[in-house]
């Protein structure tokens, strides 16, 4: 799995200021140097993405954290013990290093270090034992859908030269399939900015105090407070199970079409009625998968997906978080 080559083309493009698009085990992140402006601006181009957003910058391993973060506390360094390399990224307060076109002008940097191989290797290679980073938004344009497989990072930015990203790097679909937990540690209380796979009992248990639930959606500052940001083109419809038969009743009358996403057993039930039918049997299974399902969805003629949500709990709030926010109306 490991393409030694491709890993070496990689970081020759990256080297030289150009945009890789690359694996992780949450979704694909389009990568630059994150201590080169000019790459880190070609991002957000690429993107399409308001500049003042703050980056994630991500890390071969925590050792890299002092040249990153002016403050690299007790909680912090509990967690990324315990959950590094994995989904989650920590906010801290920056060094010098961490410039303002990362950053978004704030005085705090987010760090993650990802798990999956080729992301994994292709940092400790760039790292060069100084602990450089790598600065990765996702790898689709502003207010798509996240990719959670390589083809959707060529079907909406595309390699060079028709499209905009000089290399990506195919590593299989995602595993978590959402983007990572994102945990505030720059304050007095650690908190939650957005949720993800490690959720806040993970957390809580191994700093031994609670974690606050938060606002990274209310700030003017950061991708994702838009409501409907991560929507798909189709209206989506959060629906209980008890609500599912007359709402897909009702739009069966006015000659309406739907996909659903359900539990499996539930699924089972309407798989005749609507082909476009997804079945979910476990929250890791419904988060590794939400994205791909949705895209598909999205090419499909139809009038509404129908999603009936896992029940609420630490570990599902990352994945209602995002169906919430894909069924939330357009503003
Ligand atoms: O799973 C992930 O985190 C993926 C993969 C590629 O690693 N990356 C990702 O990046 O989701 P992006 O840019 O789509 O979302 C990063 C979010 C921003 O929307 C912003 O909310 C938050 O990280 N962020 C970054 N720096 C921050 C800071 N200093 N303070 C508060 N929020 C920050
Ligand atoms: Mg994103």
């Amino acid at each position: 799995m490991l393409d030694n080559d491709l890993l070496q083309k990689a970081i020759k493009i990256l080297d030289d200021g150009g945009l890789v698009g690359i694996p992780t085990e949450t979704v694909y992140g389009l990568a630059a140097d994150a201590e080169n402006q000019e790459a880190v601006q070609s991002i957000y181009k690429a993107k399409n993405r308001p500049s003042n957003h703050p980056l994630i910058v991500h890390l071969a391993n925590a050792k890299a954290i002092p040249r990153w973060a002016s403050d690299f506390n007790e909680d912090a360094k509990k967690l990324t013990d315990t959950f590094w390399p994995g989904p989650l990224t920590i906010i801290l307060k920056k060094s010098d290093v961490a410039k303002d076109f990362v950053t978004g002008g704030q005085d705090t940097v987010a760090l993650r270090c990802p798990s999956h191989p080729i992301a994994h290797r292709l940092l400790e290679i760039f790292d060069r034992g100084q602990g450089k980073g790598l600065a990765a938004p996702s790898a689709n344009s502003f207010g798509r859908i996240s990719p959670s497989t390589a083809q959707h990072v060529r079907d909406d930015l595309g390699e060079k030269p028709e499209g905009k990203v000089d290399l990506i790097i195919d590593g299989g679909p995602c595993e978590v399939g959402i983007e990572s937990t994102i945990l505030d540690l720059s304050g007095d209380t650690p908190r939650i900015l957005r949720e993800g796979a490690i959720d806040s009992d993970q957390i809580s248990s191994v700093i031994g105090k609670p974690v606050m639930h938060g606002t990274v959606y209310n700030s003017p500052r950061v991708s994702g407070t838009l409501k409907s940001h991560y929507a798909p083109k189709h209206k989506m419809e959060m629906v209980s199970v008890q609500d599912l038969p007359g709402r897909t009743q009702f739009l069966a009358r006015q000659f309406k079409t739907f996909g659903l996403i359900a539990p499996e057993k539930i699924a089972r039930r309407f798989k005749p009625v609507s082909e476009k039918t997804f079945a979910y049997s476990s929250v890791p299974e419904l988060s590794a998968h939400l994205y791909q399902w949705m895209h598909d969805l999205d090419k499909e003629d139809i009038d509404r997906i129908f999603v009936v949500p896992p029940e609420y709990s630490p570990s599902s709030a990352g994945v209602l978080d995002r169906l919430t926010r894909a069924s939330a109306k357009k503003e």
